[in-house]
């Protein structure tokens, strides 16, 4: 049995106080939440305050990152201004809400690539191009940023249908196997045994404690990247506590 990855993508919904309280639940239940394979994405603003008060063992990463490292960039947050352990680029907000593209995404991407960090890259079809039927199409766009080469580094691919991210419209498990296996093979035909090795694949998109058992089943699964289900602790609480490892 493999050990499933949860993501727990925060974005904005938790202001400090609140990320410290939760923080505080959590370290208070030790027993539940060690061991697993937990990352946390609090705003930008509280994951100091989430990483100095955690006495677990979970990682802390960053939902996004500016192209740049230094510099005059008002108001933006480099991927090198804190150590993290991951950091998310692609996400359909920041694609669709503050309207990046690939160019965009690919430079995050190498920004990431180029710190310790480990990326996290979201892709997803929109409802509109799910019902064009022009959804390979545009997953192997958005995954035809992917540099040639990993150089040994870890990458996970989050599969997050648009449509599903805060609907409750979860797909099938069928519908999800049919496009982790097409990104699987995109994977395949870029990389060697080697990289494939160190590349999980994520599913996101109103997961919560009723869904997380059947969609754990999905043969490629390595882990989800949840959102608010993962902002609220006793939610989040149940959806751990469904992890077997
Ligand atoms: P929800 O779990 O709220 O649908 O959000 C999913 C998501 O966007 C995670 O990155």
């Amino acid at each position: 049995m493999k050990k499933i990855t949860i993501a727990a993508n925060w974005k904005m919904y938790l202001d400090e106080v609140s990320s410290i309280d939760f923080i505080e639940k959590l370290n208070a239940e030790k027993e539940l939440f060690s061991n697993k394979d937990i990352i946390i994405f609090p705003s930008h603003t509280c994951i100091r305050s989430v990483k100095d008060r955690l006495n677990i063992d979970l990682k802390i990463g960053m939902q996004d990152c500016d192209i740049h490292n230094k510099g005059a960039y008002t108001g933006s947050t480099s991927i090198s201004s804190i150590d993290i352990h991951s950091c998310i680029v692609g996400h359909s907000e920041r694609r669709v809400i503050y309207k990046e593209n690939n160019e965009i995404i690919a430079e995050k991407l190498g920004a990431v690539l180029s710190s310790k960090a480990n990326p996290i890259l979201c892709i997803g079809e929109t409802l509109e191009e799910k019902n064009d039927n022009i959804t390979e199409s545009i997953i192997e766009s958005q995954l035809s940023i992917l540099p040639k080469d990993l150089n040994d580094r870890n990458l996970t691919i989050a599969y997050e249908p648009v449509w599903a991210i805060g609907s409750g419209d979860v797909p099938s498990n069928e519908y999800i196997h049919q496009m982790l296996s097409y990104v699987k093979n995109r994977l395949k035909s870029l990389y060697s045994d080697t990289d494939l090795d160190n590349i999980k694949l994520f599913y996101g998109g109103s997961v919560d404690a009723n869904n997380l058992n059947d969609l754990i089943g999905i043969e490629l699964i390595d882990g989800f990247l949840i959102g608010s289900a993962s902002a609220n602790f006793e939610k989040f609480k149940d959806i751990v506590k469904q992890l077997k490892l």
